[in-house]
């Protein structure tokens, strides 16, 4: 089994994906410990259906080589998250719509081990799918490999994600809630949101809402209360945005995952105070801070932060 095309890769990356396949391993390893067995064993390496993305994590439409190897699919520690382990570790989500990519990335067809025998034959039924989830194209991914404790995305959550581009991470974080859960995607740029509503129209649980996050009173009538908030919006005024949108749709006790890329909000600062002062700006905003990482090697000066949300409340808070 191959992670990407690797002949279609510039140099650079080729170094990026040895990076990354050692980073998996290691979060394979820890994972190994929660994993009571191996769930699935694969039959076949789909390549991709046509389709946007490329670059770190595969060119579109890249084929997948060495199909049919064996490979074991087991449980990450996180809920919804799962490591291929075949020849290279790779992080996968299970894809919520078989069949097809949503940006190039490769899919992983694996036996379902639980099919009922009359449906062992049958193509769909007998197997479970799994979306290959880059750390170089998801911070997110970048998140749970650099090791975060708790990414409180899980199945069955509700989860708000500000700057969701055309979608990309956003289909990984629909994969893991799962059907039962349900993704706000908010994104302000209208090309992008052209992407993201297509992605929104084959994954139901994601709704796509194209406006500005720093305005959440326009789509207030289109989001219930939601259990995470993740932020990626990579403004200077994002710690406010987040706070502002918590007010509105955050219940109490729900968590903020926040992507701070220290450039986009103080470039003449070093990264670390600029991490600092977003810490200290988010404590002022009714949050208390619980996690913190760089997402080195997969992002340059970039920490995910994760923080709880405590509502003042001057009676009883719901
Ligand atoms: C770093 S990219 C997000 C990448 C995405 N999270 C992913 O992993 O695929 C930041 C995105 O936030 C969007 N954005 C920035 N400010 C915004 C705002 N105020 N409201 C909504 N979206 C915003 C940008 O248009 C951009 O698509």
């Amino acid at each position: 089994m191959v992670i990407v095309d690797v002949a279609a890769r510039r140099v650079v990356d080729v170094v990026d994906l040895l990076v990354a396949v050692v980073a998996v391993a290691a979060a394979a390893a820890s994972a190994a410990v929660a994993a009571a067995v191996a769930v699935v064993v694969v039959v076949a390496v789909a390549a991709p259906a046509a389709g946007r993305g490329g670059g770190r994590g595969g060119k579109a439409g890249g084929k997948g080589k060495g199909g049919g190897s064996n490979v074991v699919v087991k449980p990450h520690r996180h809920d919804g998250v799962f490591v291929a382990e075949g020849k290279e570790h790779l992080l996968v989500t299970k894809n919520l719509v078989p069949g097809e990519s949503v940006y190039g990335e490769k899919r992983i067809a694996v036996e379902n081990p639980n099919a009922a025998p009359s449906t062992s034959d049958s193509s769909t039924a007998a197997k479970i799918e799994y979306r290959v989830w880059n750390p170089f194209r998801s911070k997110l991914a970048a998140g749970v490999l650099g090791g975060l404790d708790n990414i409180h995305i899980k199945p069955g959550a509700k989860v708000l994600y500000l700057g969701a581009a055309s979608g990309t991470s956003v289909s990984h974080v629909a994969d893991i809630v799962g059907p039962e859960g349900i993704v706000y995607a908010v994104e302000f740029s209208h090309r992008s949101g052209r992407d993201l509503i297509n992605m929104a129209k084959k994954r139901t649980n994601v709704i796509p809402i194209i406006e500005d996050a720093r305005h959440p009173a326009k789509y207030r009538m289109l989001v219930g209360t939601v259990d995470v908030i993740f932020a990626d919006v990579a403004q200077p005024d994002q710690a406010r945005i987040v706070a502002f949108n918590a007010e509105y749709f955050l219940k109490n006790g729900g968590f903020v995952v926040i992507s701070i890329k220290a450039s986009c909000i103080d470039s003449t600062a070093q990264p670390e105070a600029v991490f600092a002062e977003e810490v200290n700006k988010l404590k002022k905003s009714s949050f208390r801070p619980r996690e913190q990482l760089t997402l080195e090697p997969y992002e340059r000066d970039h920490a995910m932060l994760v923080a709880e949300y405590r509502r003042v409340c001057l009676f009883m808070c719901i």
